[in-house]
């Protein structure tokens, strides 16, 4: 492993990982939309049917079903569900309009709902979303490739992989392409507070193929760009405006001004669905906020007063100057982002 072992340690291998590949993220379930409960992962693989508005909507809002893709092709398969399941056609709008809305800030979710809502075929259309995620992580991955120098050291967060996609991943997916190349990278993962997408996501999947990863604090990430040779950031986004401002899990942008500070590329890795031209800069993108037991608990345990006041906004916003490049499935865009997105 070429991490600087003075400040890597591994942690016990938990006995009960599955060997095996995960099941599908997200799958059609005939009379359900199923999914991976990735609140569980990775200490237990469960798969659950969600069949009603209620449950739809529960298992994003509880990040049951997470990462911008993959909301939306939930998101696609429930509204052709609801289609099926709820006649009267008032109710089954405002099925789908709740559906639609059930996160605000991956614009992925509404990109796809709309787009299921306005087919002839609801259930094809929502196949064809999923399916083409496959064409498009692939396309990006490849554009990726040719940034990635050889036994790149790469930092990355929260988790853009398959379980993100529902289909091979993006910034991961390109991590992923350069490790099948034997560009043999390393990389940093932030572990990615406070539901740590990081050490239970990231890891788990470049641990199964093989990738060399250390799991690290957010806090980690100055100092390993110091002294670690960071060749790289890379990462997802849950949508990008018009101008090129991002927003991504919490965190990211702090990676960015560091990032910046230390001369290092800043890529994201998103496909053209989490763009949202209609929105011009970072400052009209909605930001969720969560519950405040998701910093004063951890895993059920309180670590903080329960009365504590509590920020918790799931996402940032990185400003486009800090952008070296997105990747996405249509080729790699460069500043000036005003002309490149467009
Ligand atoms: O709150 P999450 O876990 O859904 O946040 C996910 C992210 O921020 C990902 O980076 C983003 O959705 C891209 S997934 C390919």
């Amino acid at each position: 492993m070429a991490i600087d072992r003075s400040t890597a340690a591994t942690a016990t291998p938990l006995a009960f990982l599955p060997k095996s590949k995960l099941p599908a993220a997200v799958a059609w379930g005939g009379d359900a939309v199923r999914y991976v409960d990735q609140r569980e992962l990775p200490t237990e693989v469960r798969v659950v049917s969600a069949r009603t508005v209620e449950e739809l909507v529960a298992a994003i809002a509880s990040l049951g079903v997470r990462g911008a893709p993959c909301i939306g092709i939930f998101g696609a398969y429930g509204v052709a569900l609801l289609r099926r399941t709820i006649l009267d056609d008032v109710a089954f709008a405002t099925a789908a309009a709740r559906l639609r809305a059930a996160r605000p800030t991956a614009v992925n979710l509404a990109w796809a709902v709309d787009r299921v809502l306005a087919a002839d075929d609801m259930l094809a259309e929502a196949e064809a979303i999923h399916r083409e995620q496959e064409a498009v992580d692939a396309a990006i991955a490849r554009y990726g490739l040719e940034l990635i120098p050889e036994r790149a050291r790469i930092i990355t967060h929260c988790h853009t992989g398959a379980l993100a996609t529902g289909a091979l991943g993006t910034a991961l997916g390109v991590i992923l392409a350069a490790h099948r190349a034997g560009k043999q990278p390393t990389v940093f993962i932030d572990e990615t507070r406070p539901l740590l997408q990081g050490s239970r996501l990231t890891e788990l999947e470049l641990r199964e193929a093989g990738v060399d990863a250390v799991v690290q604090v957010d806090g980690a990430a100055a100092f390993v760009m110091l002294r670690q040779n960071v060749d790289l950031v890379i990462v997802g986004a849950d949508r990008v405006a018009r101008n090129g401002d991002t927003a991504n899990k919490i965190g990211t942008y702090s990676l960015a001004v560091l990032a910046a500070h230390h001369g290092i590329p800043f890529y994201v890795a998103a496909p053209r669905s989490s763009f949202d031209l209609a929105t011009e800069s970072g400052a009209d993108i909605p930001i969720e906020q969560r519950d405040p037991d998701e910093i004063t608990t951890i895993r059920g345990t309180r670590v903080a007063q329960a009365q504590a006041r509590v920020f918790n906004p799931a996402f940032d916003v990185t400003p486009h100057r800090l952008v070296t490049a997105f990747i996405t499935e249509r080729g790699v865009l460069r500043p000036p982002y005003g002309e490149s997105i467009r």
